[in-house]
């Protein structure tokens, strides 16, 4: 079984990875009273809520099952979670468990954060994407129609398990989704890693368990080493945002769920790095390798055609990063680096934007 921890002082916590590290991790260690809700969804439930509460059986197991899809990461559907906390009398010892992909882990942590002011909150992501990113470092929330993942809090777990077992049944192109977040780190983080998978992107494709254990092992050491430098966003963390101010927009203008997240990072950081080129910080070379990775990986390389320039610079002018009405993004500076900016000429970004229109898109 291989672990990391991520390292917050009093609040570290540990992430197993491997096969059947459910199993192996004695869950019960993290778990703090007799009350624990499991919140999941419909897809999940039928398929791995027995097989977890059968671990619990010494505990006063309630579940939560939210309908499953981007759409419905609301406040709206977090109510529906404290409806359940409050009516089964939950209290301030409760253990909420996320079982799920990304979606059901940001609403879980939110509601954990906010239930009581805050209640023990465990993470067990089932698909690739929540086990390399959105479990680990403690950013919850939901969307809002007017922009993605922008109500939320910072809450960090007490544990995650990434056990791979649970992508036997994860459709390809939930897979691919998340070899775009992994793609992701060899990018702003570690040249070889992305030399790697350049080398295994077939096996990751593939589900080959060795390669996914290294490359979501790999991926949550990067992650961990900059959430435990900047848990809360004031600089280095923005570069695991890499291609996310472009995706997002393209989450939001195609409604979401249409596009998948990975699917919309993948678009983004193909924008990314196209702007980081026509600024003459990177070479053609890396731009065309990393488009290569993606399309090996069954992931989009443009954005959807239809999407305008305006359309672009609207939904990007609500992100996150935005400072004194500048758009920031974060961009990349050579291979393993990248870097937060708004020092790029507007035409330069105006072009990068209207790739969609000259490209074939998925
Ligand atoms: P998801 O949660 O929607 O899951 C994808 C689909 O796969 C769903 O239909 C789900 O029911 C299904 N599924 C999950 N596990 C399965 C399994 N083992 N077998 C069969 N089906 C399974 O999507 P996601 O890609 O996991 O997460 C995307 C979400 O994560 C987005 O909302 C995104 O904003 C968020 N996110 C958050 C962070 C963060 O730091 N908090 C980081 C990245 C992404
Ligand atoms: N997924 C970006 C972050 O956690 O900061």
């Amino acid at each position: 079984m291989n672990s990391l921890t991520v390292e917050l002082g009093d609040r570290s916590y540990p992430i197993f990875v491997g096969a059947g590290v459910l199993q192996q991790c004695d869950l019960t260690r993290y778990i703090k009273a007799k009350q624990v809700m499991i919140v999941t969804n419909e897809t999940i439930a039928p398929l791995y809520l027995e097989q977890l509460t059968k671990l619990l059986v010494d505990y006063d197991v309630q579940q939560v099952v939210l309908p499953d899809g981007e759409q419905f990461k609301t406040l709206d559907y977090v109510n529906n979670i404290f409806d359940q906390l409050l009516k089964t009398r939950q209290n301030r010892t409760t253990t909420m468990i996320a079982l799920g992909g990304g979606v059901v882990g940001d609403m879980t942590g939110f509601a954990a954060a906010c239930y009581q002011r805050g209640v023990n909150f465990i993470q067990i992501p089932t698909t690739i994407l929540a086990q390399v990113d959105s479990s680990v470092g403690g950013k919850t929330g939901v969307n809002h129609p007017l922009g993605k993942n922008m109500i939320g809090a910072f809450y960090q777990p007490q544990l995650v398990i990434a056990d791979i077992n649970y992508f036997v049944t994860l459709p390809q192109r939930q897979v691919a989704a998340g070899i775009a977040e992994i793609i992701k780190y060899g990018l702003i983080y570690d040249a070889d890693f992305f030399v790697w998978l350049e080398q295994n992107i077939h096996k990751l494709v593939a589900k080959d368990p060795e390669a996914l254990c290294y490359a979501i092992m790999r991926s949550c050491e990067i992650k961990a080493e900059v959430v435990s430098k900047d848990e809360t966003e004031q600089g280095i963390r923005a570069w695991l945002n890499l291609g996310h101010t472009f995706g997002h927009a393209i989450e939001t203008h195609q409604g979401y769920g249409n596009w998948l997240h990975g699917e919309a990072v993948a678009a983004g950081t193909v924008m990314a790095l196209d702007l980081s080129c026509r600024l003459g910080w990177i070479g053609q070379d890396l731009l065309d390798r990393t488009k290569t990775l993606f399309e090996l990986a069954e992931l989009p390389i443009a954005p959807p055609r239809e999407m305008s320039v305006d359309a672009f610079i609207d939904l990007m002018s609500v992100d996150k990063k935005v400072l004194d009405g500048k758009i920031r993004l974060v961009l990349i500076e050579k291979l393993g680096r990248a870097v937060v900016t708004d020092q790029f000429a507007l035409h330069l970004l105006k072009e990068t934007l209207s790739m969609g229109s000259s490209a074939v898109v998925k």
